[in-house]
């Protein structure tokens, strides 16, 4: 069997963000070994053997139209990846790169990807529980434009408070909206997200910072450790650990899959799902023979 043939990117078009550093750039090598022309964005120099690379800022609309306008005219696929960490002060920018700009770029891209194309993104277990804002997130995804999505931002300061969570919750209810909308399912292009766990990243120290109420990096490295490694007495991924994977969504060989919220985490938002489960199922046990008894 030809592995090569079997991920379908030998000679094709891909468009990958994000692509100087971590994950992305872990996916970025196995593009390249795949025989992929990548065209790779990022707001940092990126140092691989690209077919073309653009540093560009994606949190500003006239730099992603540049890019845009140079990018090819046919695209098999296309990986969003870009994302910094939250900061008080910050919510905005948050949303603009880790959503808005994505959201975006897919929409001016879309023409220009081939039927039976795919788009992926790097969502995160952050998103987990995007459902509680769902509909929030479909107004927002149903403005026309870049403008008014940023007015209403504005307008709504207290759903982008916690503003690294919702902008990966709107990427997740995006992939479950969009994959079977006309525009995606007419040319049978497949949408989907990976969730990442606690991985070891350029994004790590920004992460420890944002995550102590102190910006104390050490102090959220303890807390992130106590979220999501101490219950599975568990360790941090490295990027192929998640680029790898993301590339396998986005090639042939997942020619099936679309809609997929894949969370790789080693199973923690399972173990969450399972144990919420577990105590609604007790509570409504527990209220059922309160009543009874009562
Ligand atoms: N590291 C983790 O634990 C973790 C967990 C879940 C999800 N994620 C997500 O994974 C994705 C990849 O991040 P990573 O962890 O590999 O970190 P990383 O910092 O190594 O990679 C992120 C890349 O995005 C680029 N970028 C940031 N802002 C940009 C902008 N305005 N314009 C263009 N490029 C920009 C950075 O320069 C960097 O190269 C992000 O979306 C992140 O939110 C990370």
């Amino acid at each position: 069997m030809d592995l090569k043939k079997l991920f379908g990117f030998e000679g094709k078009n891909v468009v990958i963000t994000g692509a100087a550093s971590g994950m992305s750039k872990s996916a970025t090598e196995l593009l390249i070994e795949l025989g992929a022309n990548v065209y790779a964005i990022d707001i940092n120099p990126i140092d691989l053997p690209v077919k073309k690379a653009y540093q560009v800022d994606l949190s500003n609309k006239e730099e992603i139209d540049k890019v845009i306008e140079d990018l090819p005219s046919k695209i098999d696929a296309l990986f969003l990846c870009h994302g910094i960490a939250a900061f008080p002060g910050k919510e905005l920018l948050v949303q603009k790169v880790n959503f808005y700009s994505q959201k975006y770029m897919t929409e001016e891209l879309l023409d220009r990807i081939t039927d039976h194309g795919s788009v992926t993104y790097i969502s995160s277990v952050g998103g987990f529980g995007w459902q509680q804002v769902y509909q929030k997130a479909i107004e927002l995804i149903n403005i026309p434009t870049w403008e008014e999505a940023m007015d209403w931002y504005d307008n709504h300061p207290d759903l982008i408070k916690s503003a690294y969570v919702f902008a990966k919750q709107c990427l997740l209810s995006y992939v479950t909206y969009k994959c079977m909308s006309d525009e995606f399912i007419s040319r049978k292009i497949r949408i989907n997200a990976i969730n990442p766990g606690d991985t070891t990243t350029g994004l790590t120290d920004d992460f420890n910072k944002s995550t102590s109420p102190n910006g104390d990096a050490q102090e959220g490295a303890k807390m992130i450790e106590n979220i999501f490694l101490k219950s599975w007495n568990g360790y941090p991924a490295e990027p192929k650990d998640m680029g790898f994977p993301m590339v396998v969504v986005g090639s042939d060989i997942c020619s099936y899959m679309s809609g997929q919220l894949i969370y790789i985490d080693y199973g923690l938002t399972s173990s969450w799902l399972s144990t919420s489960l577990f105590n609604e199922k007790q509570k409504s046990i527990e209220e059922i023979s309160h009543e009874t008894n009562n």
